[in-house]
């Protein structure tokens, strides 16, 4: 299974690589862009896509070109995330941040730019067209009001004030589980899957996304920089409202294995062989970066 997981991020870096490689005549946009995109993500974002097209019975190839601009997305999400008006950190994927390395002002049209040319990159895909409408449609949601803008808007907010356990779920929600419910989305959309699986999938993602989320709280307070990737005690430093400050680090372990367990679940009956997203599932859940 962990060479199928390689495998399909292998496919996503080589074509990653191919993007945004001419010089002229932005060349400092294009190295931002890069810089970001290239540092070395674990890419779970588009294996998650290829993982439902391949379970809907078509190659992982046909969701490619959408399975990339999730990761163009996610990564100008994270560009925005560290900004000093935002979480202000230093550190991503292992390197100093786009911000740190290229000013705020680059930083800003790289998030910027990424965001816009993933939708480009999702439409330009070789399939039917309703596919498409349907594929960006997730995505659009996905980042938007209901997703990762509205989510970030809410924590912003709620930097130095208490949230309930409710109010931090919505917010885990939007900011992180609505761009893997899209990923999942896309792969089953690409693959030709039809309302059945579109709903397995959907159920499947939301919880894994939350304890993705939840595994992200606890590894900032329980992991280290050189680990990780990025600076450990952020959600501290801001102020944040954390799955681990509301409930601890042992009910978050619970929490964690209970949605894994329920994500899999939803799968059976579904799909003919849904073993991957099952082993994919519970490596976001353990994972120590
Ligand atoms: C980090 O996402 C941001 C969150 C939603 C918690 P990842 O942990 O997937 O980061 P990369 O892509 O591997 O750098
Ligand atoms: C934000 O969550 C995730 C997004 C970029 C939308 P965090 O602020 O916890 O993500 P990290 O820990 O910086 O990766
Ligand atoms: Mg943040
Ligand atoms: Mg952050
Ligand atoms: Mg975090």
């Amino acid at each position: 299974m962990n060479d199928h997981y390689r495998e399909l991020r292998d496919l996503t870096d080589a074509r990653l690589q191919n993007l945004f490689a001419e010089d002229e005549p932005f060349a400092r946009l294009n190295e931002a862009m890069r810089y970001s995109l290239l540092a070395g993500g674990k890419r779970l974002r588009p294996v998650l896509a290829m993982a439902f097209c391949e379970v809907c019975g078509a190659p992982a190839e046909t969701a490619l070109d959408s399975a990339c601009a999730l990761e163009l997305l996610h990564t100008y999400s994270l560009i925005h995330d560290d900004l000093p008006c935002m979480d202000d950190d230093e550190l991503r994927r292992g390197k100093p941040t786009s911000h740190v390395v290229f000013g705020e002002g680059t930083a800003v049209l790289a998030g910027d730019c990424l965001q816009a040319e993933a939708f480009a990159l999702l439409l330009s895909s070789r399939m039917p067209a309703e596919r498409i409408v349907a594929m960006a449609l997730a995505l659009s949601q996905a980042a938007g009001l209901y997703g990762i803008c509205g989510a970030q808007a809410l924590d912003l907010a709620a930097e130095g004030k208490p949230l309930t356990g409710e109010q931090l779920v919505r917010i885990h929600h939007g900011k992180t589980a609505a761009l893997l419910t899209a990923a999942a989305e896309i792969g089953v959309i690409a693959g030709g899957g039809g309302p059945d699986e579109l709903d397995a999938a959907r159920t499947y993602a939301a919880n894994v996304g939350l304890a993705f989320q939840i595994r992200d709280d606890v590894l900032d307070v329980i992991s280290t920089d050189e680990e990780l990737g990025k600076p450990v005690g952020s959600d501290a430093a801001n102020g944040k409202t954390t799955f681990v400050t509301l409930y601890g680090q042992e009910r978050c372990a619970a929490m964690i294995r209970e949605l894994t367990e329920h994500a899999c679940e939803s799968l059976s009956g579904v799909f003919p062989c849904p073993d991957f997203p099952i082993w994919l599932a519970r490596y976001m859940a353990e994972r120590d970066k």
